[in-house]
C-alpha cells in the first residue's frame, strides 16, 4: 500500500495525473476506471490540459465508471453520465461509445446484469476512487458485502445530504443508485484512492489504520495488492506522521 500525502488539493489532482499519465503512455488502450464527485475534478482538468497540449491521447482508451443515479441518465444534467461530459469526455478525444456507466433508467436489474457481463469481460488498468464520508466508495454504502457485483442501492441519508450540493434542493437527490460492486473494484490492476479535506479524515483513518470491515467499505482496499492513497493533509490529519511516501 502506497501513501501519498500532498499540501493541498491541487497537488493531490496532480500526484493522481502522474499515475495516470504513466498508463497512458504506455498503454494507448488503457481502461480506466473512472468516479464522480468532487474529489476527481482536478485529476479531469489535469487530463484535460495535457491533452489540450498534445501529449496525451484518449482515441484508444476505454472508460467504465463507478456508479449512476437510478432515474437519472443521458441528458439529465445532475447524472453522472452528464458529469462525466462537463468535466471530463467533452474535452478529450475520447469516442463516447468506449465510456460505460451502468444505466440508471428502463429494468434496473438487467442494467446491473449488462454492467457486470461488461466488467467480467474487461480488466481495469486504473480504478481511482474517492470517498464518502461514512468510507463508502462508489456507491457501496457501510454494511455491503465485500462480495457484492454491480447493484441496485438504497442510499443513506447522510449521502444523500453530501450529494444535495450537486442539486438544486434535497428532495431532488435521488435516494438509489446503480453501483459496481467491491468486487468488481477490486478487480482492477491498480487502485488509486483521492481525498480531500478534513471531512474524510474520519473516513480515511478508518479506510487505513481501522479494522477491515464492511461498516468501512474502503478498508477492504488496504488487501488490495496495488493500491495508492493520494491524500491531502487535511483528510490525512488523523494518520500519524511518518507514513507518507
Ligand atoms: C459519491 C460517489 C462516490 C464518491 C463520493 C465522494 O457518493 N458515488 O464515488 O467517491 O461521493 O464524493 P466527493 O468526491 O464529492 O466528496
Amino acid at each position: 500500500m502506497n501513501i501519498i500525502i500532498t499540501k493541498n488539493y491541487d497537488q493531490m489532482s496532480s500526484e493522481a495525473y502522474n499515475i495516470v499519465k504513466e498508463l497512458l503512455i504506455k498503454k494507448n488502450n488503457a481502461v480506466l476506471g473512472l468516479a464522480t464527485g468532487s474529489t476527481p475534478k482536478g485529476l479531469y482538468k489535469n487530463m484535460i490540459d495535457d491533452y489540450k497540449k498534445g501529449a496525451v491521447s484518449y482515441k484508444n482508451v476505454c472508460t467504465y465508471n463507478l456508479d449512476e443515479y437510478v432515474g437519472l441518465g443521458k441528458g439529465d444534467k445532475q447524472s453522472y453520465r452528464e458529469f462525466m461530459r462537463a468535466y471530463l469526455f467533452n474535452h478529450i478525444d475520447i469516442d463516447l461509445n468506449n465510456t460505460h456507466l451502468p444505466s440508471g433508467k428502463g429494468d434496473l436489474q438487467k442494467a446491473c446484469d449488462d454492467y457486470n457481463k461488461k466488467l467480467e469481460a474487461e480488466k481495469i488498468d486504473i480504478q481511482i476512487l474517492g470517498i464518502g464520508a461514512n468510507g463508502h466508495i462508489a456507491f457501496n454504502e457501510p454494511g455491503t458485502s465485500f462480495d457484492s457485483v454491480t447493484h441496485i442501492v438504497n442510499l443513506t441519508p447522510k449521502t444523500i445530504r453530501d450529494n444535495a450540493r450537486f442539486f438544486d434542493k434535497l428532495s431532488d437527490v435521488p435516494t438509489q443508485a446503480i453501483t459496481m460492486g467491491i468486487a468488481n473494484i477490486m478487480k482492477a490492476k491498480k487502485i488509486v484512492l483521492m481525498a480531500s479535506g478534513e471531512n474524510k479524515a474520519n473516513a480515511v483513518y478508518n479506510a487505513i489504520k481501522g479494522e477491515i470491515t464492511t461498516s468501512c467499505p474502503a478498508s477492504i482496499l488496504r488487501t488490495h495488492s496495488d493500491v495508492t492513497y493520494i491524500l491531502d493533509e487535511q483528510a490525512a490529519s488523523k494518520l500519524k506522521l511518518g507514513e507518507s511516501k
